[in-house]
């Protein structure tokens, strides 16, 4: 086996082509990323050269074709010269593995979203595909230069709700990737003429885009519009109503690693606001739960909990201080106002004393501590500026990684 928690690159040699896939070594999860050409035994070196740049893979593992071909044929014979060859030049430690075993992250496929599919939701996304995406995240958190990964590439933000942060960072993703970006807004747009939002999905589909980053007001709207593009096309779900919002979960999951490290079963988690109406706190405890977190707290207004199949694996505390007490991560979400008109608060300053993280409540989490907010934030009203702007603060962190898990989310979505 492997001695790497890191990313590894897959091979899988045969006479014509070599397939390559990228994967996590923990978990076996590997997804397709490129194809090699071999051209009379002679292999394209350049372009395994150049994933080897862009992976920069932990380790690799090739498949050994031992039991399709036989101990002595020439294919099993090429595999290992390759496998020999591969671990000269890159210098990284190299394991042949059983082909038919399948645990060669180069015969694997995926099943969710890697491999070019869309990205709807990350409930049911496998711990080693969260954890690829996350580690190719890190990659581009350090500067890796992807410009080309995406050029020729065109991508759409469409848009039919307000954003600052999901759609400006994904179209700075997709530029550092190399791709046209273009943005539609729906206030200016023929939807305010009554297109439906089908058609003009349709409509820049036909212009030649072929990655669209969707956010909508209404539940499950990405993936009902999955059902209508072209099957080369694929669909990123940038928030749609209460039920997701993958890729906020995915940066939280990222910043929370940066701060905390990968093991999450030590973790102590303290959940804190209106989860009842929050997409990003679904998307949240999908990730969490996928990657083992030990102990996840959450507390709001019995009129913002929501359904208790949301909150599996969750203790429900009432009292916000014993939520955060010896809490190692403290996430507050936003307050959506209108849920004062609905009744289900009775004020905001009454909403702050009992539920608002201040930098008293924060005494009460461990010393190291740190506190998070989706965004945008309601200041004295769910978190205090002293919070907001202190040391224990990533909230801005969570933005700039924002940025990162984009550019592994369109990757993996679009790259061939
Ligand atoms: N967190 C978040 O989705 O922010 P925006 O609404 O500004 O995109």
């Amino acid at each position: 086996m492997i001695r790497t928690d890191g990313t590894v690159l897959g091979f899988d040699v045969g006479k014509r082509r070599i397939g390559v896939a990228v994967g996590s070594a923990v978990s076996g999860g590997a997804r397709p990323i490129a194809v090699v050409d071999v051209h009379d035994g002679v292999i394209d070196w350049k372009a395994i050269d150049k994933l080897i740049r862009e992976w920069l893979p932990a380790g690799l593992v090739v498949g050994d074709p031992l039991t399709l071909a036989g101990d002595d044929q020439p294919i099993r014979k090429f595999a290992q010269q390759f496998a020999r060859d591969i671990a000269a030049r890159s210098k990284r430690e190299l394991v042949m593995m059983e082909e038919r075993s399948s645990s060669s992250p180069g015969s694997r496929s995926n099943d969710v979203m890697m491999g070019g599919q869309h990205l709807l939701t990350l409930e049911g996304m496998p711990r080693g595909d969260l954890e690829t995406l996350l580690g190719r995240a890190q990659q581009f958190v350090q500067g890796m230069d992807a410009r080309e990964r995406l050029a020729g590439v065109a991508v759409c933000t469409l848009f039919f709700e307000a954003s600052t942060r999901t759609r400006l960072s994904f179209q700075r993703a997709a530029q550092r990737l190399g791709a046209d970006v273009l943005n539609f807004d729906a206030a200016t747009s023929s939807a305010t003429k009554g297109e439906t939002d089908a058609d003009t999905l349709r409509t820049i589909e036909a212009m030649g885009v072929r990655g669209f980053i969707i956010r909508h007001r209404e539940d499950g709207a990405v993936a009902r519009l999955s059902g209508v593009v072209r099957p080369e096309t694929k669909l990123i779900n940038a928030g749609d109503g209460r039920s997701q919002h993958p890729t906020q979960g995915l940066l939280d999951m990222l910043t929370i690693r940066q701060a905390r490290g990968d093991d999450f079963s030590k973790l102590k988690i303290a959940i804190v606001g209106d989860m009842a109406h929050s997409r990003v706190a679904r998307s949240d405890l999908c990730a969490l739960r996928a990657l083992g977190a030990g102990d996840i707290r959450v507390c709001a207004p019995p009129s913002l909990l929501p359904d208790a199949q949301t909150l599996q694996g969750c203790t429900v505390e009432a009292d916000v201080d014993k939520a955060v007490a010896g809490a190692d991560v403290v996430m507050t979400l936003r307050l959506q106002r209108e849920r004062m008109q609905e009744g289900l608060v009775a004020s905001l300053e009454d909403y702050h004393r009992d539920y608002g993280i201040t930098t008293g409540r924060m005494k009460l989490a461990r010393p190291d501590a740190v506190v998070m907010h989706p965004g945008p934030m309601n200041r004295g009203v769910e978190i205090s500026d002293e919070v907001a702007d202190g040391a224990q603060s990533l909230i801005l962190r969570q933005v700039a990684n924002g940025v990162a898990v984009r550019m592994a989310v369109l990757e993996a979505a679009l790259a061939v």
